[in-house]
C-alpha cells in the first residue's frame, strides 16, 4: 500500500550515474508520487533523443528547455522530479528548483559512476571524457553549484536503492 508521506516535491539532482533515476522510480512507487523524469519528457516532447537534441540544437536550446520545464512543474504537487546531470549549473535552476521542493543531491565517487555510465552513450557532455580522470574532472568542476542547490546530500556509492531511500527519507 502506498502511502503519502511529503507536502512538498522532491528534486533529485546530482552527476550523471549518481542515481537519479532509480531513487526517483522507487520513491514514486513507495510514496505514490507522480514521477517527472526531466530528460525522457524533454526527448518525447521534441520527439528526439538527448544526443540529437544537441547536435541539432545545440547545448543552449536543451538548456533552456530545462528551466521551462522547472517552471511548467511548480504548479504541481507530490512529483520527485528527476533532473538531468547539468540542471543546477544555471543560477536560474536552482532557484526554480526551490520553488519546486526540496532539493536532494546524489553523490557517488568517479569510481563509480565510471561503472555505471562506461556502456551507454545517451550523453554527449561525456563525450571524449568517458574514463574515471574525466568524470572527477567535470564532477570537480560542477561540485560547488550541486552542492550550493542541495537542501540535503545522499551518497550512493555501495548501497542498494532501499538503504539509500531510508536515509533521504530521514534526512528530509
Ligand atoms: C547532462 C546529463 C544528462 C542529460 C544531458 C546533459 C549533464 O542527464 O540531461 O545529457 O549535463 O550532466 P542524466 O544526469 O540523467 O544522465
Amino acid at each position: 500500500q502506498a502511502r503519502k508521506l511529503f507536502d512538498y516535491n522532491i528534486v533529485l539532482i546530482g552527476f550523471m550515474g549518481a542515481g537519479k533515476s532509480t531513487i526517483s522510480d522507487y520513491l514514486s512507487t513507495v510514496f505514490d508520487m507522480e514521477i517527472v523524469e526531466m530528460d525522457q519528457l524533454i526527448a518525447d516532447r521534441e520527439e528526439m533523443s538527448i544526443p540529437d537534441i544537441f547536435a541539432t540544437y545545440g547545448e543552449e536550446y536543451f538548456r533552456n528547455l530545462e528551466t521551462n520545464l522547472l517552471i511548467e512543474m511548480q504548479d504541481k504537487k507530490n512529483v520527485v522530479i528527476s533532473c538531468g546531470g547539468g540542471v543546477a549549473m544555471r543560477e536560474r535552476n536552482v532557484e526554480e528548483m526551490k520553488k519546486n521542493g526540496k532539493v536532494v543531491l546524489l553523490t557517488a565517487s568517479p569510481e563509480t559512476i565510471y561503472e555505471r555510465v562506461k556502456d551507454n552513450n545517451d550523453r554527449p557532455v561525456l563525450q571524449g571524457r568517458k574514463n574515471v580522470a574525466g568524470i572527477s574532472e567535470l564532477m570537480e568542476q560542477r561540485r560547488e553549484k550541486y552542492e550550493a542547490a542541495a537542501d540535503i546530500v545522499v551518497n550512493t556509492d555501495d548501497k542498494d536503492v532501499l538503504t539509500i531511500c531510508e536515509e533521504l527519507v530521514q534526512k528530509l
